[in-house]
């Protein structure tokens, strides 16, 4: 049998009763490691040899974790201290432990929060107790970290071993090795004699040269043999969603809004008739910026419109809030908690002038919101923005609307709630069901503005609007259950690398 000259080199170099690690074969063969990988998943396909893999982990401590082993553990000083000052028998004073333990600046809060958490004592209004059961001198994490730099990273304790790396005092590095055994074919190919093929399996610079590679025979391409995997950077997938998102609606026939993170509370809360003292417009939810006259000029018709129809409302029978509004307050700088802000200043015409209906936009951008953090909420997302201007509409239009456009990404289970927005009536709110978990998931709010919206704008047809999540939306198709996963400093490099793409 013939084959190329490297394949022949791992045969040769290959054993039978026993895995080699690919490293091995390859100095042995005088290939390089990639080239010896390479010729080994070829022979892998037609089954001469087997490739099996492993992952190694290696640990390596930061200086940080260096520091400690040589030293101690904050907490560890911490303790030592408060013994000392007698926190054994009641409470002392913390100023006094700290300061005899000689922990300065960063070290102090470390210090604190693991005495908490590993229940060397209490700290408690200033004060703290030592916990006289303690037994900081055998600290399993203190015990790891001497494992490790002993090179016995057997002998740690895992859970000491992850709690180390979260505190940064340890890093693990994961290596991929491959090692390769003859298969039955592979010793009978052998045996009935195994020739290098004279044929030439790389283009190099030599043969370019000398124009040799005119007259060589070149080894012939296994596509279907595995490949070594590469993990290179590649477009992250949310980023990735929101482009299809932003080209499914200008399919839908959509333009896209542009404008400020930061804005007045005009565009973000006034113009939607958000009455000033309502609760949505405090701190607790939207960020508030310290310099509100970067703001600039607001259109004083429309300020004085939207003035009347919070105090005296819209229409022979409209009725205003009866509370105070003050411009100062709609001057107020925010970073907007909705892009609703981008839809008041197109259809204000203040953005791109008079709109003639039909029209639609929409806008895939970051909302920031000061919520807690949890699976399913972060401090800043992307909000799927989009509205339409057309005479007539109705709900039957926006559920419509919706379906077409969820359906693009394979979700067809939407539900609908009808829901309260000041500046919508009817207003709904969207559901999806999560692929994993099979619970309900929130993935929109929507509705038709109202009057009180509208008419100050100059628009005298009806806008159906909505903000969808795009972090949401994405958790119903690739499944994710925790949002940290995908972005943040906790997001999960090995998910976003391994999961696959949706056309
Ligand atoms: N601004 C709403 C939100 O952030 C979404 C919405 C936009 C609802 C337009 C109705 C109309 O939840």
């Amino acid at each position: 049998m013939k084959r190329p000259q490297a394949q022949v080199a791992v045969l040769q170099a290959a054993d039978a009763q026993e895995d080699r690690r690919i490293d091995d074969v390859a100095a042995d063969a005088d290939l390089k490691p990639e080239a010896a990988t390479r010729a080994a998943f070829e022979l892998e396909a037609d089954g001469l040899v087997s490739v099996a893999e492993e992952t190694l982990e290696h640990y390596e401590l930061t200086d940080e974790g260096d520091q400690y082993v040589r030293e101690s553990l904050p907490e560890q000083d911490l303790y030592e201290a408060a013994i000392d000052a007698g926190a054994a028998d009641g409470p002392v004073q913390m100023g006094q432990a700290i300061g005899a333990s000689g922990l300065e600046g960063g070290a102090v809060d470390i210090a604190l929060s693991n005495y908490a958490r590993k229940a060397y004592g209490e700290i408690d209004s200033g004060e703290i107790t030592a916990n006289p059961d303690a037994d900081p001198g055998s600290d399993p994490e203190m015990l790891a970290l001497e494992a490790v730099a002993d090179g016995r990273v057997e002998d740690a304790d895992a859970d000491a071993l992850d709690q180390l790396e979260r505190r940064g005092l340890l890093n693990v590095r994961e290596e991929t090795v491959r090692s390769v055994q003859l298969t039955d074919d592979g010793v009978t190919a052998l045996m009935e004699g195994v020739e290098a093929a004279e044929t030439v399996d790389q283009l190099t610079p030599e043969l370019l040269t000398s124009g040799e590679w005119e007259d060589v025979a070149f080894t012939e391409y296994n596509v279907e043999a595995d490949a070594e995997d590469v993990s290179h950077g590649k477009e992250h997938i949310l980023r990735q969603t929101a482009n299809r998102v932003k080209d499914t609606l200008v399919g839908m026939g959509f333009s896209e809004m542009e404008g400020p993170h930061a804005d007045a509370q005009f565009w973000i809360n006034d113009c939607l008739f958000m009455p000033q003292d309502h609760p949505a417009r405090t701190h607790w939810d939207q960020f508030a910026l310290e310099e509100p006259e970067e703001i600039g000029e607001l259109p004083e018709d429309l300020v004085e419109r939207v003035r009347s129809a919070h105090k005296e409302g819209v229409g022979p029978d409209g009725e205003g809030y009866h509370s105070p509004w003050t411009e100062d307050i709609a001057r107020g700088m925010d970073l907007r908690g909705h892009t609703t802000s981008l839809s008041m200043r197109y259809l204000s015409g203040h953005q791109v002038g008079e709109l003639d209906p039909p029209e639609r936009y929409f806008s895939v951008e970051k909302v920031y919101r000061n919520d807690t953090l949890d699976p399913t909420h972060l401090l800043e997302f992307f909000q799927i923005e989009g509205w339409v201007m057309a005479e007539d509409l109705s709900v039957r239009d926006l559920m419509g609307t919706f379906t077409e456009f969820y359906e693009q990404f394979g979700i067809t289970d939407l539900e609908f709630k009808p829901h309260y927005n000041p500046y919508t009536e009817p207003s709904f709110e969207l559901f999806g069901t999560h692929p994993e978990t099979g619970e309900v998931v929130e993935v929109g709010n929507s509705g038709i503005f109202r009057d009180e919206v509208l008419t100050p704008l100059g628009v005298d047809c009806d806008v159906m609007a909505w903000g969808l999540s795009l972090e949401r939306l994405l958790m119903l198709m690739y499944g994710f259950e925790d949002i940290r996963d995908v972005h943040g400093t906790l997001c999960d490099l090995e998910l976003l690398r391994e999961t696959e793409v949706m056309r």
